[in-house]
């Protein structure tokens, strides 16, 4: 039995967050460039998105570059950039084609103009794509998003146009960048690290978490559906009992 067919295709999680992680590892243990692994990165983000859109997720959420990792030297930071706009370049008639539609969420107003406007074409050229939401994080962390929302919200106050008690947790749900998109089900952070990194911390808070010691280059549709198989063999409570659980299945 191959590892596809272990998957129920009744249960498969709408909506998967990734932290791509071990770009540099695999790089340095080839005694590459880090960007060679950013770039080997790039072809797997390619057919990842193609696997799970052909598995049914509806939504891929891809961690690709965080608000600390500006912090890198720059070289790196303007190999990334580069990458996004090749990416980009690269990527979008497929997308397409395909029906990939491309969201970014994050603080993309640091990023090159150049990289911006490339963005914001492909997800005009792609707001048609039915078959998958390819959710790019760039420039992104939980706790700017977070008191991004909670800006938004105070002036919204202050103004007048909302009281503090009709804040709650749909209409701070609505103020962050996911606001178009469901919580993820299914969180995958490839490269051994047992960190969050500051990734959607609203947004996970019932997600089910996989790590695997595999870096991002090597990670492939085996892999993924590894990880969803995984997932299936949880039971989500949301903080019921397991009886409460099997009840409601049964109903
Ligand atoms: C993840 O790979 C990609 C980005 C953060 C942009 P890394 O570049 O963090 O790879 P490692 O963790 O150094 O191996
Ligand atoms: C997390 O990876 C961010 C992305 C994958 C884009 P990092 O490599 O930056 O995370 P830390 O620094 O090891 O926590
Ligand atoms: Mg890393």
């Amino acid at each position: 039995m191959s590892l596809v067919e272990k998957i129920d295709l009744q249960r498969i999680p709408r909506h998967i967050a990734i932290i791509m992680d071990g770009n540099g590892r695999w790089a340095k243990e080839r005694n590459l460039d880090r960007s060679q692994g950013h770039r080997k990165g790039l072809d797997v983000v390619h057919e990842i998105t193609n696997d799970a859109a052909d598995l049914g997720v509806e939504c891929l959420t891809l961690y690709a570059f965080s608000t600390e990792n500006w912090n890198r030297p720059q070289a790196e930071v303007d190999a990334l950039m580069a990458l996004v706009v090749y990416g980009i370049e690269r990527e979008t008639p497929g997308m397409i084609e395909n029906g990939v539609r491309l969201s970014v969420i994050g603080d993309t107003s640091r990023m090159p103009i150049e990289v911006q406007k490339r963005l914001q074409k492909c997800i005009e050229d792609t707001a048609g794509g039915k078959r998958i939401t390819l959710n790019l994080a760039l420039s992104y962390s939980a706790r700017w998003e977070i008191i991004n929302a909670a800006q938004q919200l105070a002036q919204k106050a202050a103004d007048g146009i909302i009281k503090p008690q009709d804040i709650n947790e749909e209409t701070f749900a609505a103020h962050l960048t996911t606001a178009h998109l469901s919580d993820p089900d299914l969180l995958i952070r490839t490269g051994g690290e047992l960190r969050i990194s500051n990734f959607l911390l609203w947004q996970l808070s019932y997600a089910e978490f996989y790590f695997t010691n595999e870096y991002w280059p090597d990670f492939n549709k085996e892999s993924l559906c590894r990880a969803i198989i995984e997932y299936q063999s949880r039971e989500r409570r949301f903080g019921k009992t397991s009886e409460q659980v099997k009840t409601n299945d049964k109903a």
